[in-house]
């Protein structure tokens, strides 16, 4: 399969993103034809600062390798150094009812968190994304389930274009994770981590163990004593199980048996543990590479070449379809 996701370089990466998102690009770079991109086109629809900007790119891009993306097997590359995603969304935008975009959800979120910054391009940001998908002609996006709505409309207009220019797109399905899909935040388990909340609400991939721990230790537990699943009674130790249970590889059930008539913090304990444990090589490979700016400067170029034979291909016959040239 041909598969296609990126991040937004925008803030610090999550475990929500890395459970929703990065572990399934590990898996799938084994035995697919892989592209990973840094997002920030993206990262652009909502308040920024430019110093900062630069500097979350580049580390977008240390944690996707210090994560386990191998530059051998995935092209890594920054999207707006190839700008065949930008003109492919021009013309894809042409074809987009205003509609679909008005109902996105993500839209409506964005533009309530961000009264001041209603731009055009936050309102037309899922044809950029569908323009990212099928530069590639995709087959499958690993996401979490906060962009199943954006990969329905990546269909809807891959369907769009092939009846009225000619069959030259796939639909992408979206993989979407059972488990993992939608990690909460830790200070409000009715919400879902986000890179925007506070940071108390996220653990970021790169915190120390001393970070990691207080965050958990004052994470938003629930009533009553029993560490159990129960994902409308107890949506904090829910989600701690989730995370305990992705961590450590062990069902939810086998952990609940683990902490029988033990306390909720006697439970925070051992999570913390395996958090700490399990994002420590994690820190280790980020030192490495931060030391080691060019080498993944080089990463990227070399991504960024591969990358543009591919788009060019489909900018060429799109362009020739839609009789532009
Ligand atoms: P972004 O940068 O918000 O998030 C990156 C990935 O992490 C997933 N994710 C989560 N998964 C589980 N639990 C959570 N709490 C959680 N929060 C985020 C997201 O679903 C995503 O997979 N629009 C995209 C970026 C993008 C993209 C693309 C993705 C642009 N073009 C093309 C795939 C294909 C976004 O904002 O992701």
């Amino acid at each position: 399969m041909k598969i296609f996701s990126g991040i937004r370089p925008s803030g610090q990466i999550h475990l929500g993103n890395y459970l929703g998102a990065i572990k399934q690009w590990i898996d799938l770079q084994k035995e697919n034809e892989c592209v990973f991109s840094i997002v920030d086109l993206h990262a652009i629809t909502t308040p920024y600062d430019p110093k900062e900007l630069k500097k979350d790119i580049l580390n977008t891009a240390i944690i996707y390798l210090a994560a386990g993306v191998d530059p051998d097997k995935s092209i890594i590359f920054v999207q707006s150094r190839v700008q065949e995603h930008s003109e492919l969304a021009w013309l894809f935008e042409t074809i987009t009812p205003m509609g679909e975009l008005n109902r996105m959800t993500q839209f409506k979120e964005k533009s309530k968190e961000n009264k001041d910054y209603i731009n055009s391009g936050l309102l037309n940001y899922p044809v950029l994304m569908t323009a990212d998908i099928l530069l590639y002609k995709a087959d499958a996006v690993p996401v979490g389930k906060d962009q199943e709505q954006h990969l329905e409309l990546t269909r809807t207009i891959a369907k769009k274009f092939n009846q009225k220019f000619g069959d030259t797109f796939k639909e992408p399905k979206s993989l979407i994770l059972k488990e993992g899909a939608k990690i909460m935040s830790l200070t409000d388990p009715k919400r879902k981590m986000s890179k925007s909340d506070d940071k108390k609400s996220y653990i970021s991939l790169f915190d120390s163990p001393e970070e990691i721990t207080k965050k958990i230790m004052s994470a938003t537990t629930d009533s009553g004593k029993e560490v159990k699943y129960n994902i409308t009674k107890k949506p904090g130790i829910s989600n701690l199980l989730t995370i305990y249970s992705l961590l450590s590889n062990q069902t939810t059930q086998e952990i609940e048996k683990m902490f029988v008539k033990k306390s909720y913090s006697e439970f925070k304990k051992s999570l913390a543990e395996v958090v700490v444990n399990y994002l420590e090589p994690f820190r280790r490979k980020q030192k490495e590479f931060s030391a080691r700016e060019i080498y993944v400067e080089e990463i990227l170029n070399q991504g960024k070449s591969k990358a543009l034979v591919i788009a060019q291909e489909t900018i060429q016959e799109v362009r020739s379809k839609m009789g532009l040239s």
